[in-house]
């Protein structure tokens, strides 16, 4: 069973500059709560039962904002304001767990997610990439559909939706023999990080949701700087493939790149929309702008 999730964190955030300048990207907010806690709440919703945050001195905000505050509770509590009360003390359910690990230097998102191999041990992980919003209209998420494809097959899981052809060079992009259907996996031929535009195996990117085997830390310990001089997560991946298993898994749901500034604003306006209390009134004004 997949409990754990690792949630690499400790990226500088330059793409969204200045607001990142200081607070951490993951705490911008979309809506009413920071972006963190819809990725975190996906997770969750997943199954997920301890969080691992690969993060960096100046983010020790993300940690915070998942521990309790106590001043702030009796505060609400003397004033009795229950709602926000219990808003802020239901931010995790009490069975799921945050634990936090540094990584040191900026090395890649396979050195991050390898900063986490003492916390994940011998288990099987997911990991979820906090610049990315995943938005599902299902009851189950895509990534809960992920893990439950790992639970059945024992073959690692690699989120992925179209891009255009022009935009390969910005992501992993997986070599499939056939376009699976939307919520289905299919066995991949390869992956590879950040292909030239006219060289890429397909248009199917890697968005940012993963189900990997424990393995994967071993790999990640052999592989070498990769593109951008990083150690990519992206080429141990293709190594583990070399031996077992790996799907790719086409997603569902709609994706939001928050870690790019138009993403952003797109995620506030579908966020917005879809939130409970503010939905009706947030469509009203959006009517009413008539850009
Ligand atoms: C990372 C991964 C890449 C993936 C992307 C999704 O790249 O290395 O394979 O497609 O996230 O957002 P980054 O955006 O950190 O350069």
């Amino acid at each position: 069973m997949i409990k754990k999730a690792i949630l690499p964190v400790a990226g500088l955030g330059t793409r969204f500059l200045p607001a990142s300048k200081s607070i951490p990207k993951e705490m911008v907010t979309v809506v009413d709560r920071p972006a963190i806690e819809y990725v975190v709440k996906e997770a969750v919703a997943a199954g997920i039962e301890q969080i691992i945050l690969v993060t960096h001195s100046s983010k020790a905000s993300i940690e915070n904002y998942f521990d309790r505050n106590f001043e702030l509770e009796t505060t609400l509590a003397n004033k009795k304001k229950d709602d926000l009360l219990k808003e802020i003390t239901e931010i995790l359910p009490p069975h799921v767990s945050v634990v936090s690990v540094r990584q040191p230097q900026p090395l890649g998102l396979g050195h991050a997610v390898l900063c986490a191999k003492a916390i994940v041990g011998d288990d099987d992980f997911a990991v979820l990439l906090p610049d990315v919003l995943v938005q599902s209209n299902d009851v189950e998420n895509d990534l809960a559909l992920m893990i439950g494809r790992f639970n059945v097959s024992q073959a690692s899981q690699i989120m992925v939706e179209a891009v255009p052809d022009d935009l390969v060079d910005q992501y992993g992009i997986v070599d499939v023999s056939v376009v699976p259907e939307e919520g289905k996996s299919i066995v991949m031929q390869g992956i590879v990080e950040k292909p030239p535009v006219g060289t890429a195996p397909s248009n199917l990117s890697v968005v940012g949701r993963y189900v990997l085997p424990a393995k994967i830390m071993q790999l990640l310990e052999q592989t070498p700087k990769g593109a951008g001089n990083e150690i990519q997560l992206t080429d141990a991946i293709a190594m583990l493939q070399q031996t077992d298993q790996v799907e790719a898994y086409r997603m569902k749901g709609q994706t939001f790149d928050c870690g790019s500034k138009i993403g952003y604003l797109k995620a506030v306006l579908h966020y917005g929309v879809a939130h409970p209390k503010l939905g009706n009134e947030f469509k009203a004004l959006i009517q009413e702008l008539k850009l």
